[in-house]
This record gives structure tokens, sequence and C-alpha cells, in this order.
């Protein structure tokens, strides 16, 4: 007998993404390819975690999460979205969103099942749905402003359309969908009976006034949305993994079944510091996220204007795909070699968001960075000029 890989293993392969963080780290450059938030963490949430530590909080807990943890997420989502999710039934706390998704994934999805992914996409639904063994099917979105029709939509649907992922605001493009979007994907949906997956990490990251819809507050939505989100990018604890799946009751126990599964429980002294953070911090925190990071994205994008990168502006999330096509190279991978050879900051291939190598002239930086970070890096992005 040979022994091998399994059939699967290629769905993840080493990213893109972390590969130019390693060259990054190798050559001791500003990385502004991972969206590794490195800005502080809230007080009470690190002292939640820390009271939780010292007072025993660390054995396994429910596999649903922490009662007060549910608790508090139930709240933050009706305080912002107008949603009753029942915290005993409908919540599900995972590893990050990522294994919250995995988990839903795996629950909902069959072997062949198609699930429409909107492109330029997220690297890991697409790993994360093949890991099911389902098949993404792709809407590849009109820049600058990244709009699709009805028509778009329903050009794709064939009987295996199980579902449609919304990330929303979206991851790399940021773009943020509007209402009128959002009813047209509920309609469509309903239509055809679908699964929508929304991930919702960029939610408290929003510009210019916009504000966030969760898709799952759309008049007839809750029952057939799986709502995923977490805090890893609100309060800068990407490390901690804590994430959740808010969905109907009828779905929410398999996802948890396999959250049981695979991680058993999400940290359970950091479930507590979330909590506490959910609870105490009031809405002058969230307020403040969105005016800090607008003001990172204006100057990080008067930045790549200066040094003639066209910056698609974001309106949410904190990354900014940028126009590369006029430096050395013809494929992405070559042109942000060069910008790191060249300047020593390092961003994404914009072809790790694209199928078909498409993306070829774009790459994508994060500027979820400290401010002193950030303006080096601006400093340093002068020498394309
Ligand atoms: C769109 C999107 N979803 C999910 C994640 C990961 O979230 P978590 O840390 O909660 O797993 C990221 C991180 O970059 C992301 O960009």
């Amino acid at each position: 007998m040979t022994l091998s890989l399994s059939d699967r293993h290629g769905c993840v392969l080493q990213s893109e993404i972390r590969n130019m963080s390693i060259e990054c780290a190798r050559t001791g450059g500003i990385n502004l390819s991972q969206g590794v938030c490195d800005t502080p963490v809230p007080a009470s949430v690190l002292q939640g975690a820390r009271d939780a530590l010292t007072t025993g909080i660390n054995t396994y807990t429910h596999y649903a999460g922490l009662p007060e943890l549910r608790r508090a997420i139930a709240l933050k989502q009706n305080r912002f979205s107008g949603m009753n999710p029942d915290p005993q039934k409908e919540i599900i706390v995972s590893a990050g969103a990522t294994g919250a998704l995995y988990c839903a994934f795996q629950a909902l999805l069959n072997p062949g099942d198609e699930v429409i992914v909107f492109e330029p996409f997220y690297g890991y639904h697409i790993s994360t749905l093949q890991a099911a063994e389902a098949v993404p099917v792709y809407l590849s979105l009109k820049a600058p402003d990244w709009s699709f029709s009805e028509h778009d939509l329903e050009s794709l649907v064939t009987p295996r359309t199980r579902g449609i992922i919304v990330n929303t605001p979206a991851n790399p493009s940021g773009k943020v969908f509007s209402l009128a979007e959002l009813e047209l994907v509920a309609a469509f949906a309903e239509r055809h009976d679908l699964f929508v997956f929304t991930d919702e990490i960029y939610e408290h990251f929003l510009y210019g006034g916009l504000r966030h819809h969760s898709f799952a507050s759309l008049p007839g939505m809750q029952s057939r949305t799986i709502t995923v989100s977490g805090v890893s990018k609100t309060f800068s604890v990407t490390g901690w993994r804590i994430g959740y799946v808010i969905a109907d009751a009828k779905w929410a126990q398999a996802i948890g079944y396999f959250n049981d599964l695979i991680y058993v429980c999400a940290p359970a002294p950091l479930q507590a510091g979330v909590a506490k953070g959910l609870l105490e911090l009031g809405d002058e925190y969230y307020r403040m996220l969105s005016i800090e990071y607008q003001a990172k994205r204006d100057r990080f994008c008067e930045a790549l204007s200066l040094a003639g990168l066209y910056p698609f502006i974001p309106d949410g999330a904190y990354y900014v795909l940028a126009d590369v096509s006029r430096l050395p190279g013809t494929t992405s991978k070559e042109r942000a070699m060069h910008i790191l050879r060249t300047t020593g900051v390092a961003a994404v291939p914009g072809s790790a968001f694209f199928q078909n190598y498409a993306g070829e002239d774009v790459v994508r930086f994060c500027f979820a960075k400290e401010d002193s970070v950030l303006k080096e890096a601006c400093q340093r992005l002068k020498k394309l000029r």
C-alpha cells in the first residue's frame, strides 16, 4: 500500500495570505497582508478574561457556549439589529467565525450542493465549502462599485443550488451591501428556497455614516439565514477564537453538535471576557471604532493614490484593493513581491480573491494597524512613485 494525502487536502493549500506573511517576516517588512488588527483590546474584555481565569472558569463549557455569553450575544444582536434570538436554542458560540461557518456547512450542506459566492471572495469561504464537498459557484461583482443584478443571480441557479454566502461588509472589496441589494438576495433566496449564510464579522467597521443590516432581520428571512459573526475584529482578539452562529432552532442544534465534535467548546475564560465586553461597552465604543478606522482608511487610501496605485475605496471592513497594473510584473504575485522588495510593505496578491487567474491587476492591503505603523507604511509606499 502506498500512503498518500486525502483527496480533499487540496482545498487547504497554503494560502497566499500566509505566504506573504512568511515572506514579510523573513525580510523584516511591515505586514499589511494578514487581517490581524494590532489595535488595543478593550479593558473590560481583558479584565473579564483575567477574572475568569482566576475564579476557575477553566473547564469545558456547554458546547453552545457559556450561558452568559449567549445572553450577551442575544442582547447585542437585539440592540444593533432588532433580532430576538433565543440564547438557549438559537446561538452557538464557536472557535471564531471560521469555526462557526465550518460547523454550519458541515451541518447543512450535502456533497455536490452548490453555494453562490460573490467574487472577489474571502478564500476561507471557498475552502470551507470544499471541505464539506459543496461546490462554490461564482458571481463576479462589477468594479468599481462591486454591483450585481437579479439576472446575475438567476443565471447561476441549478437544481443543486442550496445556498448563497453574503459577506457584508466584505473582505477583500470593502463592499457594504445596500438594503436594496439585500432585499434582492432575500427575494431570490425565497424564490429558490435557499439558505443564506452571512458573514458579518466586520459589522462594526462601516464608513461614511453607512448602517449595517443583519440579513436575518429582513422580513421573512430569520428561518433561512445562518448568521455568522464574532469578536475577533471588533475587540482586536483574533487569537482568542470566539465567534458564533445565530440560526433558527431547527438548524442550530445540528450546528452545535458539529461544534461539540470539532472544538468541544470555545476557550472558557475568553468567552467570559467577551461576555463582559459585550455587556459593558456602550454605543460610544462602536461609534469610535468606525471613526478611528475611517481615519485609517482615508490616510492609507490617500497614500495609495499618491503612490499611483488607484484604491477601490472600501465602504466597510479594513482592507483596500489597489490597482497595481502599472507596476512591473505580469501577475499580482510578482507585483506584490515588487512592492515588498521596493518598500518593505507586504500586500496580498489579488489572485487570492478571484478564480481563473483574475485579479492579477490588484493587491489587497489591510489597514488595521496602529497609526504609527500605518504612517510608516504610507511613507514607504512613496518609493513606488
Ligand atoms: C470575511 C472574514 N470572515 C471571517 C474571518 C475570521 O474570523 P474569526 O477570527 O472570527 O475566525 C475573517 C478574517 O480575516 C474574515 O475576513
